[in-house]
């Protein structure tokens, strides 16, 4: 089974067992809206690949940490496109939360999702409590405060940030989340995988800053040109376009070279690799800097 396959399923079933039966039915069909609408799951890919390597000894503990880390995602997705932070109408080609529930329910479902988290987690380690506290310290960490998503989002609201501290916390804290789960819930010492997380992360939101520009909106699946319309910190805005594009091929290369040696290091790579093309596919920036020479870098301008 593909890891893909493997972090569909398990989504699937912890999301209709944890939501339960008698809830709001709406606030039900909003949360699943949120959830499976095509994500490319890849933070429970990186927890699931890690943990393969680790031995993946108690399956389903990791299966419920990789769970949890996606819920946690989606829930920040969901708010994250309120009117309150980036106002979009579109995530993942469809319509946003609030757009096709309403405000409310929007609000409601990122935080069931939050809850819902915990859940999973809790109810899949209490057979393993040494784990069990780790895994929970670990989520807390990629989500909260100081340097969790939750920092991470409040950092627009400051008079000015740290651009590289802004998109760790945002988006690189879960990335390390993820690979350290995939070493917790097998009862290894997360530290050698933090790396892996670190860079993969920081390299993701650099995509998302790059074809924030570079892509349209039916490509992205989500509204595009949003960093400069919301004056967002962009790596594309602070380091030129050929810049951003140097520095994502550069933290590529770091995650890749940070896997530590396991006998998955191979199929870790290439999960590294597969990922760097789809976020940022060669043919998409070369097409970008055909129509917009002005910005070609000049190794690749010449032949346009
Ligand atoms: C989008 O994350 C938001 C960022 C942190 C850049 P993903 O690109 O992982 O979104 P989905 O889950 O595949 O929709
Ligand atoms: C990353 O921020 C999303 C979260 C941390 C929730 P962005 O605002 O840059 O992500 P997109 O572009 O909406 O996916
Ligand atoms: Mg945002
Ligand atoms: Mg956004």
């Amino acid at each position: 089974m593909s890891l893909l396959t493997r972090a569909e399923q398990a989504l699937s079933s912890h999301f209709d067992q944890a939501a339960g039966v008698g809830s709001p039915s709406r606030l039900v069909a909003a949360m699943r809206h949120a959830v499976f609408s095509g994500g490319a799951r890849i933070r429970p890919q990186l927890c699931m690949a890690v943990a393969t390597a680790c031995g993946d000894d108690v399956p389903h503990l990791t299966n419920a940490a990789a769970v949890a880390l996606e819920l946690m995602h989606c829930a920040s997705l969901v708010h994250d496109d309120m009117p309150a932070f980036d106002n979009a109408d579109t995530r993942r080609g469809l319509p946003t939360v609030h757009k096709a529930f309403s405000e409310p329910l929007a609000l409601l479902a990122g935080d069931g999702l939050i809850v819902m988290a915990y859940r999973v987690l809790l109810q899949a380690g209490v057979k393993r409590p040494d784990r069990l506290i780790r895994l929970m310290d670990n989520m807390t960490t990629g989500v909260g405060l100081p340097n969790g998503i939750v920092a991470g989002q409040a950092w627009e609201c400051e008079t000015s940030a740290d651009l590289g501290q802004y998109q760790r916390a945002k988006t690189g804290a879960l990335f390390v989340s993820a690979t350290c789960a995939g070493a917790l819930s097998c009862g290894h010492e997360p530290e050698p995988w933090g790396p892996l997380g670190a860079y993969l992360g920081e390299a993701y939101q650099v995509a998302d800053d790059i074809r924030d520009v570079i892509a349209d909106a039916v490509t992205l699946g989500k509204p595009a040109g949003q960093d400069a319309l919301h004056a967002r910190p962009s790596s594309a805005q602070a380091l030129g376009l050929d810049g951003a594009i140097a520095h994502f091929d550069h933290l590529i290369d770091q995650a890749a070279s940070s896997i530590p040696a396991c006998s998955c290091r191979d199929m870790l790579c290439q999960l590294v690799q597969v990922e760097a093309e789809r976020l940022v596919p060669k043919a998409l920036c070369e097409g970008y800097f055909r129509i917009h020479p002005e910005v070609a870098p000049a190794r690749v301008s010449a032949p346009y």
